[in-house]
């Protein structure tokens, strides 16, 4: 078998000459390359970012393995941002007992903290999984090598910004911020970045991203989809926020298969760049209209207890709302609210964003009494993380991100649903 062939500064590394430490590090990277079919390592010219933001109580060999390379001084090439905290103890809504189990389940998170921060991480803001959010700032430039583990990112950086990243695992993308290479192989490659799946979207109106995404996830799994018939309905939307869209229709295309990159014709960067080009000539084909989306829809497992509870929490923001999104909701929520002589919603109402986008928001104080006095609340949680207490886990919860109900016992709503919900 054809293995990685190393450059001499990177023999040196994986020989020892810069420490025990960083030998392990490199002969891991080697060996994961190895397994993955790559044959040499690539510089990583991008931003940074890890999903090691989760101090649940059941990782300590990991913790070790953070603790061995924080004793050793070593740090990655550059500062990084990183998921969600599982926790949000001031603004997500927790009973005395879930607080308690969440307290145990995620005992070590000040532990993980304090080694990502001598690790590298940005600062006290980075925690979030939209850091390519203009609002965030570790934007990727096009072309730009990445080693990234975090799905929603992934496929984000991947199709909109053009950057290159696999999918990876939490603790090579570590290592590989550290070396500063990554192993080509997969999505690095021009040829793994070709579209197999031809997806022809043929329905009247834009759909809803979350499900549009869950049901290319479902369909093609790993595959790289070249998406038909979404640029024309953009263009006939031109109130639509694009990336916002495109953003939530990623994340749930990433977590209902395993996708890592789309493109849509006439409009992401590659397949502007290579029209025609980008699509093998042995694509697979799939249609997809307003009735295949009502059966993907119909398709979705309702995990609560009682299916006629009524909700208790709402939760949107899955992945982190972008700054306009969050405007968006809280408008919506509060004109639909007007229409009904509401003042508050009937169902606590979270929505999830970056440190800096709360940060931004509450700059604009009568926005933030606004939002509070309407029964929301913004929060900087990763919502999945939170769900993953089994307390949480019984409640009630209602959202429109098709991540969070893939995950969790969330039951999802399409956002007209939600918004119905919640304001009824
Ligand atoms: Fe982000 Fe957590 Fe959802 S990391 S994509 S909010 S699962």
């Amino acid at each position: 078998m054809e293995t990685i062939q190393l450059t001499p500064s990177e023999n040196d590394i994986f020989n020892g000459l810069e420490g025990p430490v960083m030998q392990k590090v490199m002969a891991s990277v080697v060996m994961y390359g190895n397994a993955m079919g790559a044959r040499k390592l690539i510089p990583i010219t991008g931003k940074l970012h890890s999903v090691l933001s989760c101090g649940a109580r059941m990782l300590d060999p990991v913790y070790e393995i953070l603790q061995e390379l924080v004793d050793a001084g070593i740090k990655t090439k550059a500062p990084f941002t990183v998921d969600p905290r599982p926790m949000d103890y001031e603004n997500m809504q927790y009973s005395f007992a879930e607080k308690l189990l969440a307290r145990f389940l995620f005992s070590k998170q000040n532990r993980l903290e304090s080694q990502i921060r001598r690790l590298g991480l940005r600062d006290a803001n980075a925690f979030t999984c939209a850091c390519y959010l203009p609002e965030v700032g570790n934007v990727p430039d096009p072309g730009d090598i990445l080693c990234w583990s975090e799905s929603s990112a992934v496929v984000y950086v991947n199709s909109i910004l053009g950057a290159r990243s696999n999918r990876n695992s939490a603790l090579i993308e570590l290592f590989c911020n550290i070396l500063g290479k990554a192993p080509c192989y997969g999505l690095l490659t021009d040829d793994g970045r070709k579209a197999d799946w031809l997806i022809e979207v043929n329905t009247p109106v834009l759909p809803e991203p979350q499900l549009l995404g869950s049901a290319i996830g479902l369909k093609i799994f790993e595959g790289v989809p070249l998406i038909r018939g979404l640029k024309p309905l953009f263009d006939s939307n031109p109130e639509c926020n694009v990336n916002d869209y495109l953003k939530d229709m990623g994340a749930s295309c990433a977590a209902s298969g395993a996708v890592g990159l789309y493109h849509i014709e006439g409009l992401t960067p590659e397949a502007m760049r290579e029209k025609n080009g980008i699509l093998r000539e042995d694509h697979n084909h799939y249609a997809i209209d307003d009735r295949e989306l009502a059966g993907v829809k119909a398709s979705y497992p309702v995990l609560w207890k009682n299916k006629n509870r009524k909700p208790k929490m709402c939760i949107i923001g899955c992945p982190h709302l972008s700054f306009h999104q969050v405007l968006d909701w809280k408008s919506r929520i509060i004109e639909a609210l007007k229409k009904k002589h509401r003042k508050r919603v009937s169902v606590g109402t979270f929505l999830c964003t970056a440190p800096d986008v709360v940060n931004t928001f509450n700059n604009d104080r009568a926005a933030a009494a606004e939002l509070k006095r309407a029964g929301m609340t913004l929060t900087t949680v990763c919502p999945l993380t939170y769900m993953n207490n089994p307390l949480s886990a019984l409640k009630p919860v209602v959202t429109n991100s098709g991540k969070l109900r893939t995950y969790t016992t969330a039951r999802y709503y399409d956002n007209d649903e939600i918004l119905h919900l919640i304001t009824t």
